[in-house]
This record gives structure tokens, sequence and C-alpha cells, in this order.
């Protein structure tokens, strides 16, 4: 989120630029105030590294009470939701988050297709969506010509719009892996 401001910022010569400029910094929020769901939690590798970076607000969502048993007692998260991610997930939290992450939640026997749907449904309009997993998987029987295609028809319906697509060598295990980034309309 900062870096977005950043990128920005050197267009601040005019009047304009600079209210441009200070309408952004409003509605960017700052680390700490950013609300984050890691969905696939596990023990929460992903909320050590965005605390690194400042974020403070992560709540974890995970089918394993054990895995979030481990991540408690790090206290890394704020909120511990032990359940699938599906249509049922948290319904009151509709359009709350400002980000949503996952990683290594997209895999075999794990997060179905059909949950794209909820990872937009619980994040607000403009906000991310940023999904890591195995390259190999998208090929997989679970996820082959069913997960890419739906990404693509969320976007013609202008659900979500795709912000990146990054292939990532040695992502784990020797693997190569897909970091996808996604901005909800
Ligand atoms: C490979 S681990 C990744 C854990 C963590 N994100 C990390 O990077 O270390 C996969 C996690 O997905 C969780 N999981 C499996 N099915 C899921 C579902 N339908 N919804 C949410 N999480 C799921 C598992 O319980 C497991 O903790």
């Amino acid at each position: 989120m900062n870096d977005l401001v950043h990128s920005i910022s050197p267009a601040t010569h005019t009047q304009s630029n600079i209210y441009q400029l200070r309408r952004q910094t409003i509605v960017v929020p700052s680390p700490y105030q950013v609300q984050i769901l890691d969905v696939a939690a596990g023990t929460g590798k992903v909320s050590q590294e965005l605390r690194q970076l400042g974020f403070t607000n992560i709540d974890a969502l995970d089918p394993s009470g054990s895995m979030l048993a481990q991540a408690r007692k790090k206290n890394l998260y704020n909120n511990y939701i032990c359940d699938f991610l599906s249509e049922y997930t948290m319904p009151a939290r509709n359009a709350f988050y400002d980000c949503i992450t996952t990683s290594g939640g997209f895999g075999l026997g794990h997060i179905p297709a059909d949950a794209l749907h909820d990872l937009i449904r619980l994040t607000k309009k403009g906000g991310y969506i940023i999904i890591a997993m195995r390259e190999e998987y998208i090929y997989m029987s679970c996820y082959n010509d069913i997960l890419e295609p739906l990404m693509r028809k969320l976007e013609n319906e202008q659900k979500w719009q795709m912000v990146q697509r990054t292939v990532i060598q040695e992502y784990a295990f020797n693997k190569t892996g897909v970091l996808y980034i996604f901005e909800v309309s």
C-alpha cells in the first residue's frame, strides 16, 4: 500500500496533482490499518512475513485446528477462524478485508476453484487478492481447465482485474510457483 503512495508521489508538481496525492493518501491506509485475511493460514508463515513489513491487522482462516493452534502460540493473528473457505464462510464479513492472501492454499484436495467467488465476496472493492501456489497444480485434475478459466471469467464479468501473474522459480520444494494479484472491482 505504501508503494502505491510512493509511485504517485513524483507527479506532485501542480495544485491538482497535490490534491490528487492528498486524496490518494487519505484513501490508502498505512500498514497497521490494512485489514488482511490469510486464507489457509496454516501455522502462520505468511503473517510472520507480513508483520516484518509492519502489517498487524491480520486474521487467519484454516480448517485445521492444530495448525491454527501453532499460529496462536506465536500470537500471529488477531482472529483465528477454524473453517473451510466456502460460500458459507463468514457472511458477516462480506466486503470487509482490504487484502486476502493465500499461500499454498490452492493445492491437491485443498481450496476448490469455486472458492474464488468467496475470496471476492470477502474483499472490499478496490482491495487486493494475492494467491501463491505451485505451478504444477494448475494443470492437475482439480484445477486444470477450471481455475485459470474461472479467473478469466471473473475478470470478463468485471468482478476483479488481474494486476499480476508472475512465475516464481524455486517457489517451494524445488518447484516453480505462480503468484497472482487481483484487484477487486
Ligand atoms: C500447504 S499449507 C499452507 C500453509 C501456509 N499458508 C504456509 O504458507 O505455510 C495448506 C493449508 O491449507 C489448508 N486448507 C485446506 N483446505 C482448505 C480450504 N478449503 N479452505 C481453507 N484452507 C484450507 C490446510 O489446512 C493447510 O493448513
